[in-house]
């Protein structure tokens, strides 16, 4: 047997509800493609019922993305069903995934709701969500605390009413693997209908165990794991995809399934979410930190160089790891370069778009002498960033560091087209680049965050600079890239400040 396992990616929607990770319409839209170009089965969109922001982005999702499924939360009422309903419209395969909770304390305390109208309710909302599409998703939130004789009540009634997947959920990440598989071969056994359903887990990771506890449920016949690319999500995340992912493909003996992702695109899509959601990946994260294929000792190397397999378990570049191939020189012309893109799946939709990224090429072609996957990929982001909404524009800077001195900068940048001039001194040149914009723009937007990250190895790697960036209860992320990282970092606390002038950012969906 060799069960088909679908990957249901929730980055979008359980990942955005990590602390300032929220996303624009087009930030979305960039993670889907890549989610599409990665193979998974269904991309969790949004909660089209949280504001008119999210039901747009999830349809702008919809109408792009042509291989995945599409879907869309909703709580189990006909407000959010609707809504969800009407979002994913333009899918070619569209799914609505509704949920209520099922254990003592949620009903009692936080829904204020008997058991008979919790069944009542997921009835009612699977049947109204099967008027919109026949891939109905339902879920028992908190089920890890549920009564087991209640969950097999409330699954017996909502296949009865249609759904086809069936998700149980540890949402507070309390469970531990031998329980978790227990409990999905229990509910496998004891439901009707359980034959007809695909069996989903949702597993939240707040004692580390979202993974394992995902895998033992795929051991006990679970066919959908829901995940998040570099384990993004609510507290302390939800289950990795790239880990889920890679466990069943080298396990194949354990686990007799496997996923249709295409594994090449994992560190890709782990760079693209990191970029945009400004969550740095550890160092020595599973598949994708960057010291996940280093072997530091000595008697490692040795083994390694001898037989890769005495240390390795999967190989790198499987994962997408050295993928960045050198792609393009000075020399390469505009016709190589935007082939290089349509490989890469980047979609410039103007001709004025590829033209000021050509240019933007050659301009960093100069700077850097090979240019890699990873640079067009976030040269073509920071073009992206700036066709959003671009007030404020960097033109040029200058920095003065020096041993004992106070560092100063001064920069030159336009406001809505018109030219001004910032200077300012602070504890280090970006500092003092970033004092010198707000002496002049005055936004009083409170910095939570500032990373650098290099794109690729090297010191003349591009820094991509993420600053996060608060006002009025509203967290918005600002990125920017290039060579010299004090650059990278004006450009950024200018996206930053883009994205809080035009309201970029949607409202938090569990605002
Ligand atoms: O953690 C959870 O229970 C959820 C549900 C909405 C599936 O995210
Ligand atoms: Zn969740």
């Amino acid at each position: 047997m060799n069960d088909r396992l679908y990957i249901f990616d929730t980055t979008l929607r359980d990942g955005e509800q990590s602390p300032g990770a929220s996303m624009t319409k087009d930030e979305k839209l960039r993670i889907a493609r890549q989610l599409e170009k990665l193979g998974v089965d269904v991309i969790e969109a949004g909660f089209a019922a949280a504001s008119p922001g999210d039901a747009d982005a999830i349809k702008a999702i919809a109408e792009a993305i042509t291989n995945s499924t599409v879907c869309s939360l909703a709580r189990a009422n006909e407000r959010d069903i609707r809504a969800a309903g009407e979002a994913i419209k333009p899918a070619r395969y569209g799914r609505i995934h509704t949920f209520i909770a099922t254990s003592p304390i949620h009903m009692e305390k936080k829904l204020r709701m008997t058991p008979d109208q919790v069944v009542e309710a997921a009835v009612k909302a699977v049947k109204l969500a099967r008027e919109y599409t026949e891939d109905v998703e339902f879920s028992a939130e908190d089920a890890v605390r549920s009564d087991m004789d209640f969950l097999v009540r409330v699954f017996d009634a909502v296949i009865e009413a249609g759904a086809k997947t069936i998700n149980v959920p540890d949402t507070v990440g309390y469970s531990i693997p031998a329980l978790w598989g227990e409990r999905m071969k229990t509910l496998i056994a004891r439901v009707k209908g359980a034959d007809k359903v695909v069996w989903s887990t949702h597993c939240h990771n707040d004692l580390g165990m979202a993974v394992a506890n995902s895998l033992a449920a795929v051991m006990n016949g679970a066919r959908q794991v829901e995940c998040t690319i570099n384990g993004l999500g609510e507290r302390a995340g939800n289950a990795s995809l790239e880990e889920i992912v890679m466990a069943v493909r080298t396990r194949k003996d354990v686990f007799n399934c496997d996923s249709k992702i295409d594994a090449t695109q994992i560190v890709p899509a782990s760079k693209l979410v990191s970029t945009i959601t400004g969550y740095p990946v550890q160092p020595n994260k599973a598949i994708v930190g960057a010291n996940a294929f280093a072997h530091e000792s000595g008697i490692h190397q040795d083994g390694v160089l001898k037989h890769r397999e005495t240390y390795e378990i999967m190989r790198a570049e499987d994962v997408g790891w050295h993928a960045n191939r050198l792609t393009l020189g000075k020399l390469s012309g505009r016709a190589a370069f935007k082939s290089k893109l349509g490989e890469l799946g980047i979609v410039l939709e103007t001709e004025e778009a590829l033209n000021t990224a050509f240019a933007r090429f050659k301009d960093l072609a100069d700077k850097k002498r090979e240019i890699f996957d990873e640079d067009l990929q976030a040269l073509v982001s920071d073009e992206g960033y700036a066709a959003e909404h671009e007030r404020f524009k960097l033109v040029s800077m200058k920095v003065c560091s020096e041993t004992g001195e106070t560092p100063q900068a001064s920069l030159v940048f336009t406001d809505d087209g018109v030219e001004r001039r910032a200077d300012g001194f602070g504890s280090g040149p970006v500092d003092a680049a970033f004092k010198a914009l707000e002496s002049v723009v005055s936004s009083g937007a409170d910095l939570l965050l500032y990373s650098v990250n290099n794109i690729t190895s090297g010191t003349d790697s591009q820094g991509e600079v993420t600053v996060r960036l608060a006002k009025d209860g509203r967290v918005v992320n600002g990125q920017g890239a290039d060579t010299d990282i004090v650059v990278a970092s004006a450009k950024a606390y200018l996206h930053a400040l883009n994205k809080l002038d035009a309201k970029l950012e949607r409202a938090h969906p569990q605002v």
